[in-house]
């Protein structure tokens, strides 16, 4: 290799915490701040080697120079996993050669998720490896058997040592492979203790180089627990080429799937599941998940139109202010930015005369979801009015805009769309940003362009 690469470090301290590592070993990590969680890793010495006598032959076209625009693009040919909500996420199926990290909770349905994806797979001719090393193989049969998998074309291997696995998979050359879970996994070149960060993440970039070399696919399950939700599999994220999290909305009803990373995909979109006793069900329509309108009306409560990946999602926003009785006034947002609450209640005083600085506010996204864009900031600072008025926001009325520092209602992207969608849902009124304002008529719904914080604050004189 070049010249660059020889001056050669043995070992790195890996914070088990937050997953920064760091040349020499310190009490307390500089990134999380925690104390004692730096553990050393020995980094193997010919780090560029180690896959290498797996290799066909591709190791010598790495260092040759192209024109980018002669890279040949048939190299990034995806596998569909057949399940449509799982390839949306993945940018439209699994890129050959790449590593996709699952992670979540355990029994959030990681297993269950990838059986069924690898199922549909073999039933395409696609050969698939599953590796267990958690559950034994006749578990997974019995569950393959109870969600009426076929199951004559996947492999199935019990193993933790990824060498042994390499091997394995040398033989029997899979296109696909499962890895169940990181965490039990162990490469040989690491003498650390089994189930450590330096063991998993040695075995992951053991696997990861394997991939790139011999273009198989995997899918690298990962748990995270609540406690340490950084620790393990996320320390990963820089190793494989994606990561997905498998999570659960706030009432448990539904699996979300959200892409974290992704090198051949956008990171916006969200997949729906909901898991039944027949294993993962694709929610095909999930827009208008969250609403539930069955509900009595009351003061705090807006709903708006959010834009998920390539779709858009209706949710509520709930609001609640009360006086503080004591010390200084709360504010709390959940499911959306605290600093952006902040910044919105400075606007609504200063441009809407809405003054709050003495009233605790609380502020909830309905569903679990968690807002990162700023069209629900106009529905925010309409279910916090609504509350402090005590002036009910009708079911059949929906807000989106962003709120800017001088008071205007800047338009947001897909705006057409979310109108459509809240037609679509029998929306009958919707205030929106004037730049938003469709040309031709949405039929059923009313709608009132705004430019202003003040203009949209004067609908509640119709309520
Ligand atoms: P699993 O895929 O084993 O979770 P993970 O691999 O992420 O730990 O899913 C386990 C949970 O899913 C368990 O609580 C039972 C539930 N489940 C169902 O409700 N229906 C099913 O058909 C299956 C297979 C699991
Ligand atoms: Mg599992």
């Amino acid at each position: 290799m070049t010249k660059v690469s020889a001056k050669k470090v043995h070992s790195a301290f890996v914070c088990e915490q937050c997953g920064a590592d760091y040349p020499r070993w310190g009490g307390q990590c500089g990134q999380c701040g925690e104390w004692n969680t730096l553990k050393e890793i020995r980094l193997a010495t010919k780090t560029s080697n180690r896959a290498e006598h797996h290799s066909s032959g591709y190791a010598g076209s790495l260092s040759e120079v192209q024109r980018l625009s002669d890279v040949d693009l048939s190299h990034a040919p995806r596998i569909a996993t057949g399940i449509n909500e799982f390839d949306r996420v993945l940018g439209g199926g699994m890129v050959v050669g790449s590593v996709v990290l699952i992670g979540g909770a355990p029994g959030a349905g990681k297993s269950t998720l990838l059986l069924q994806a690898i199922a549909t797979m073999s039933e395409h001719a696609i050969k698939v490896l599953y590796v267990s090393g958690e559950e034994s193989l006749s578990q997974i049969a019995e569950r393959a058997q109870r969600l009426k998998l076929p199951t004559q074309h996947i492999y199935m291997l019990a193993e933790t040592s990824v060498q042994r696995i390499c091997e394995v998979v040398d033989s029997v050359k899979p296109a696909v492979l499962v890895i169940d879970s990181i965490q039990v996994m162990r490469t040989e070149e690491s003498d650390s203790a089994p189930g450590s960060v330096s063991q998993v993440r040695e075995s992951a970039s053991y696997l990861t180089q394997y991939a790139k070399k011999n273009h198989v696919s995997i899918f690298m399950v990962g748990h995270i627990t609540k406690d340490q939700a950084l620790a393990g599999p996320m320390t990963l994220s820089h190793i494989v080429d994606a990561q997905v999290i498998l999570g659960t909305t706030d009432d448990a009803r539904y699996r979300l799937l959200r892409a974290d990373k992704n090198r051949f995909g956008s990171v916006g979109e969200l997949g729906f599941f909901a898991m039944d006793s027949m294993g993962l069900k694709e929610v095909k329509n999930p827009s208008a998940l969250f609403l539930n309108r069955s509900q009595i009306a009351s003061s705090g409560s807006v709903i708006t139109v959010l834009w998920e990946g390539t779709r858009p999602l209706l949710v509520e926003i709930q609001a609640l202010v009360t006086d503080c009785q004591y010390g200084n006034p709360r504010r709390l947002a959940v499911g959306f930015d605290q600093n952006r609450l902040a910044m919105l209640l400075a606007v609504l005083a200063r441009h809407g005369g809405i003054i709050t600085a003495q009233d605790e506010i609380y502020a909830n996204v309905v569903g679990g979801i968690k807002v990162t864009e700023t069209g629900s900031d106009l529905a925010i600072l309409m279910g916090i009015t609504s509350s402090l008025k005590n002036k009910i926001i009708p079911q059949n009325w929906l807000f989106f805009g962003e709120v800017g520092l001088s008071g205007e209602i800047r338009p947001v992207a897909n705006g057409f769309a979310r109108i459509n969608d809240a037609a679509k849902h029998g929306f009958t009124h919707a205030v929106i940003p004037k730049a938003n304002a469709p040309k031709q008529k949405v039929t059923g719904l009313h709608i009132k362009a705004v430019s202003t914080l003040a203009e949209a604050l004067d609908i509640f004189a119709e309520f």
